[in-house]
């Protein structure tokens, strides 16, 4: 599969590294608006460094177009690749989360994937972590019965990036749309549709130096999500997931020096009742890759991805929502889109 990249920032820089690491993908041309960002990404891979989007699928031909500059452009690149999709054979795209900055945008994504016929994959990582991935399946398994309660917390430092587009509310959507949409897609996928979103967090002014969100979700299901994201952590990247259900509790810890397994307190009639841990560890295998691996091999099979541009949709609509809350104090009704 011949890859074009879009960005050359730190995401696309790690989606290239990972093509390198792709048997059946060769990372062909990378595209930027910044020509030395582009060139210094190319040179490390063989590929070709381009400024101008258009002339790099006409001359390349790729097979996968990657996107991967800043939110509120991914729109652009997805709309105008597939456009391009059946002249040029085009098989698939892959966006970053968030898909969009709005709704909108998302559905525009979707009417032009559909109308090229082609695949558009959102690359909601997390699900492709082995301890997210494990705990998916142990809770869809039952080990720890009918699910009540779930907590999630994920943050770091304000992210400072190309043109310090991070800290511009309008562009990333914050902490809530950037960074914690990896816990609502996870969420969603693990405990299905959301039904009520109640949210606190720092006011959004457009340009931003910390931000923090407390989010509350209620799912179909009866499930409790809280959610909480920062960047006003200095002391690093941290993660944490809790799952409370009538027969045990399931957690996860990413803090702990040594990488801790998933962990699993079950209910027990004793008094006593010690931790078990699932009998999987984490591995080092590195989830974009995975995903990305995943994305490739479902093209060439001609299958599905699991990740579909709706879910990535719904993704932003719980994002959106929450953001919603924060700016209007009161707690937001969704309803997911019916699937066309
Ligand atoms: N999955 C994850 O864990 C994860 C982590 C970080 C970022 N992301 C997402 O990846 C995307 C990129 O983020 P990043 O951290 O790599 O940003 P970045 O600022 O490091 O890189 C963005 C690059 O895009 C280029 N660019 C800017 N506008 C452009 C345009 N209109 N067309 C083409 N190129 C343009 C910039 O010159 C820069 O090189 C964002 O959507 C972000 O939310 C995902």
């Amino acid at each position: 599969m011949r890859i074009a990249l879009v960005g050359a920032g730190g995401m696309a820089s790690m989606h290239a590294g990972c093509y390198s690491a792709i048997p059946n993908a060769t990372l062909c041309g990378v595209m930027d608006i910044r020509l030395e960002a582009a060139t210094a990404l190319s040179e490390r891979y063989g590929a070709t460094p381009y400024t101008d989007f258009d002339r790099m699928l006409s001359e390349i031909k790729p097979d996968v177009v990657d996107v991967c500059c800043p939110t509120p452009w991914h729109v652009d690149y997805v709309v105008a690749a597939a456009a391009r999709a059946s002249a040029l054979g085009i098989k698939g795209i892959s966006t970053e989360k968030p898909m969009a900055r709005t709704l909108q945008d998302c559905n525009r994504m979707i009417d032009a994937v559909n109308e090229a016929g082609i695949t558009l994959f959102v690359a909601h990582v997390v699900r492709f972590f082995p301890e997210f991935k494990l705990a998916n399946q142990q809770v869809k398994q039952g080990a720890i019965g009918q699910p009540a309660s779930v907590r999630t917390r994920r943050g770091g430092p304000m992210p400072h990036a190309w043109n310090d587009w991070y800290t511009d509310f309008s562009k990333s959507g914050g902490c809530v749309l950037d960074l914690i949409i990896h816990d609502f897609d996870w969420l969603r996928w693990t405990f299905g549709p959301v039904e009520r979103v109640f949210a606190c967090g720092l006011p959004h002014h457009n340009a931003m130096q910390k931000d923090y969100a407390l989010v509350t979700l209620r799912f179909v299901s009866g499930v409790i999500g809280h959610v909480e994201g920062t960047w006003s952590d200095p002391g690093g990247f941290k993660v944490t997931l809790e799952i409370a259900g009538d027969g045990g509790l399931l957690e996860y810890n990413a803090n702990q020096p040594t990488g801790t397994p998933l962990r699993i307190a079950m209910e027990t009639t004793e008094s006593s009742s010690g931790g078990v841990a699932v009998p999987e560890s984490p591995t080092g295998a590195n989830p974009y890759q995975l995903e990305l691996q995943h994305f490739i091999d479902c093209l060439e099979a001609g299958v599905t991805p699991s990740i579909t541009p709706y879910d990535g949709m719904e993704a932003v609509r719980i994002a959106l929502a929450a953001i919603e809350s924060i700016e209007t104090g009161k707690s937001i009704t969704l309803a997911e889109e019916a699937i066309s």
